[in-house]
């Protein structure tokens, strides 16, 4: 932004987004500035949330959004030899999606440089950071010039936002994990985009996930939110495209954060998982495994937050023991739950028998999980 500051209130500012009315550049810029500079209160951030996620903006306003997110940090910068090989991966989360776990070093033993900016759970979906911290030790601050040592050395990092590097979003995306205002498509397409554009990245893949596991349920949803990060990706400048995958079943066999962190070790090097609580089920055939009752349980049992900030159990977890399309018989077990608390209640156990649906081998979908790819138009 250049030029005059306008000088707007906060509470009027609110008043036109609930109103329905657009927002001006300026008023964007005076937004985002004054929720990194820390200058709104954070109810006044919940409820201009809150006036987005109800009406939504045109994409002149979810552009404007996004850059200012985007430049409310720093912006890393590679050396000229790397041009074409920053690359990255970023989904729109769902339950078990530990994908960018096992993908950043398969896609760095490909030659490429990945400086993933990840965020932490949201809604019902697992967050990367989160899973990263179950690992003792980790830390998912790093200075923009140890982000290029990393890089370097091993070809990728997974790091989160931070005072420096999108600092907005850091903000904002934890006011909207409080505050029911996730699924929203400016919203998601702000947060996801400024960070992939501070990444200074060339290519950008985005996975948007569909489904009951998944933060927007149908197809139709998905797709719209594909094309807003399409759109405003390539308008900021890097080459962009989506797939749309189908999520109503859990990614893999793991829910939790130090459980998919092994899981996705077992991906990279053919480890085995530990420990067990068991249920038990019926005879037939798996339909489908429903993601939402495992998140909203190991949610409950401590694995989520329901405040910004609040401390989670990383060691909370589910395995899946069995997958779509497998026959069980009564009695055998199904899902091995990690646990702290003396014992599962009966209505937790009652709620996660119902995540397990049980039918005839005819009935059971065998689709593809990529339905759709979405490109620039
Ligand atoms: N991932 C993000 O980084 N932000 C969202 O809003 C959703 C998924």
């Amino acid at each position: 932004m250049s030029g005059e500051e306008v000088q707007i209130s906060f509470p009027e500012l609110i008043r036109k987004k609930r109103d329905g009315e657009q927002l001006s550049e300026e008023e964007v810029h005076f937004f985002v500035r004054a929720v990194k500079e820390r200058t709104i209160q954070d109810c006044q951030i919940g409820a201009m949330l809150m006036a987005i996620w109800q009406r939504g903006m045109v994409p002149k306003e979810t552009l404007a959004l996004t850059r200012e997110m985007m430049w409310s940090g720093e912006l890393l910068h590679w050396p000229e030899e790397w041009r074409g090989v920053v690359v990255d991966k970023h989904s729109t989360g769902g339950v078990g999606d530990k994908v960018s776990l096992p993908l950043a070093p398969a896609l760095a033993a490909c030659g490429c440089k990945i400086p993933m900016i990840s965020g932490r759970g949201l809604a019902h979906t697992g967050g990367t950071l989160d899973k990263l911290e179950s690992v003792p030790g980790f830390n998912i601050h790093q200075a923009p010039e140890q982000i290029k040592r990393i890089l370097d050395d091993i070809g990728c990092c997974i790091i989160g936002q931070s005072e420096t590097l999108v600092p907005a979003d850091k903000v904002l995306y934890a006011i909207r994990d409080a505050t029911s205002t996730v699924d929203s498509i400016p919203l998601i397409t702000g947060s996801v985009i400024s960070k992939k554009g501070a990444e200074s990245l060339s290519a950008l893949v985005l996975d948007v996930k569909y489904g009951k596991s998944a933060l927007y349920k149908d197809i139709n949803s998905a797709r719209k939110l594909a094309e807003s990060l399409v759109t405003v990706g390539n308008k900021i400048g890097i080459c962009t495209g989506a797939v749309l995958s189908r999520m109503d079943n859990p990614i893999g066999q793991c829910i939790g954060n130090s459980v998919e962190v092994m899981e996705a070790i077992e991906c990279l090097k053919g480890r085995g998982p530990s420990d067990l609580k068991e249920l038990v089920m019926v005879l037939g055939t798996v339909l489908a495994i429903n993601g939402m009752p495992l998140a909203e349980v190991l949610n409950v049992l401590g694995a989520g937050r329901t405040q910004a900030g609040a401390q989670i159990n990383h060691s909370i977890g589910a395995e899946l023991l069995v997958s779509v399309g497998r026959h069980v018989n009564k009695g055998d077990p199904w899902i091995r739950i990690h646990y702290e608390t003396p014992a599962l209640t009966q209505n937790q156990k009652v709620f996660l028998q119902g995540a397990l649906v049980i039918g005839s081998s005819s009935e059971v979908d065998d689709s593809p999980l990529v339905s759709e790819f979405i490109l620039p138009k």
